[in-house]
């Protein structure tokens, strides 16, 4: 196993749910967090905040403008909007291709340089929902079949350069954070409906799977985890 012990850690989505709950396990591990939000003012006290717009390209190169090395990128900012494909709204759909996908995909980018040689992780938030369309799924679902999709891409390229930085992603269904507040936005009654029939995942359990990525031996390379609650249907 790898100690997070004194290793650098970069969390996008800092400041609330899995992020927030991630940056709180890795610090109680001895790390140093570096967490990218949009309002500094919320995080732990012990992260060092990066104030960035991720749907903003200016701002997610001003992340890694001034950036030393890191031992892991955990993309979890992601935003998630009940948007359907049939009569959703684009900016709605704009705004989670550029968060979900697009920043994702550029901090993955900007990253690679601030590794050591000797490697390091990136962890990308996919969701159950990047597995299987729920009915629900809309404009979201798309967003992220297409981080496991980037994923296992940019897992290949590294490869195909001998790299030692790995990538994985993990899966969660639903997990008790405000997202769900944006995600049923205009339907409360369903939020509390699906409150009232499963014991959602908490945050901090998705950020115990992401620490056992970033934990594992180096000869051990996780690609995905998938978990939900044991209330969740599919
Ligand atoms: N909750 C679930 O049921 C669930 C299930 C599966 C997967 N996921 C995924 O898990 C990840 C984390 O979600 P969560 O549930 O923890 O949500 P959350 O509590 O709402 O947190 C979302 C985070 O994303 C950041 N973010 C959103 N838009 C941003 C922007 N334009 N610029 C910078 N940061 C931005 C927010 O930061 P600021 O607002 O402070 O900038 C916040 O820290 C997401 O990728 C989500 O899709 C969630």
């Amino acid at each position: 196993m790898i100690t997070p012990k004194g290793k650098t850690f970069l969390v996008t989505g800092a400041s609330s749910g899995i992020g927030a709950a991630l940056c709180e396990l890795l610090l109680s591990h001895g790390a140093v967090v570096l967490g990218v939000t949009r309002r500094p003012n919320i995080l732990h006290p012990d992260v060092s905040p990066i104030m960035a717009d991720l749907t903003s390209r200016q701002d997610i190169s001003g992340i890694f403008h001034r950036l030393g090395k890191i031992d892991g990128l955990i993309n979890c900012a992601g935003t998630a909007y009940l948007s359907r494909i049939i009569d959703g709204n684009p900016a709605d759909w704009e705004e989670m291709w550029r968060v979900n996908v697009l920043a994702l995909s550029l901090c993955s980018q900007l990253s690679l340089k601030h590794f050591p040689k000797t490697g390091g992780r990136i962890v990308n938030v996919s969701s159950m929902s990047g597995h299987r369309v729920p009915p629900s799924g809309g404009f979201y679902a798309p967003t992220k079949f297409a981080v496991r999709a980037i994923t296992d891409s940019l897992r290949l390229e590294l490869k195909a350069i001998q790299s030692r930085v790995q990538v994985a992603c993990v899966s969660p269904g639903f997990v008790d954070t405000p997202l769900l507040d944006n995600y049923f936005r205009g339907r409360k009654g369903t939020l509390s409906q699906t409150r009232a029939n499963m014991k959602m995942l908490a945050p901090e359990d998705v950020a115990h799977c992401i620490l056992t990525i970033l934990t594992a031996p180096p000869h051990v390379e996780v690609s995905d985890i998938l978990l939900r609650s044991s209330d969740q249907m599919a």
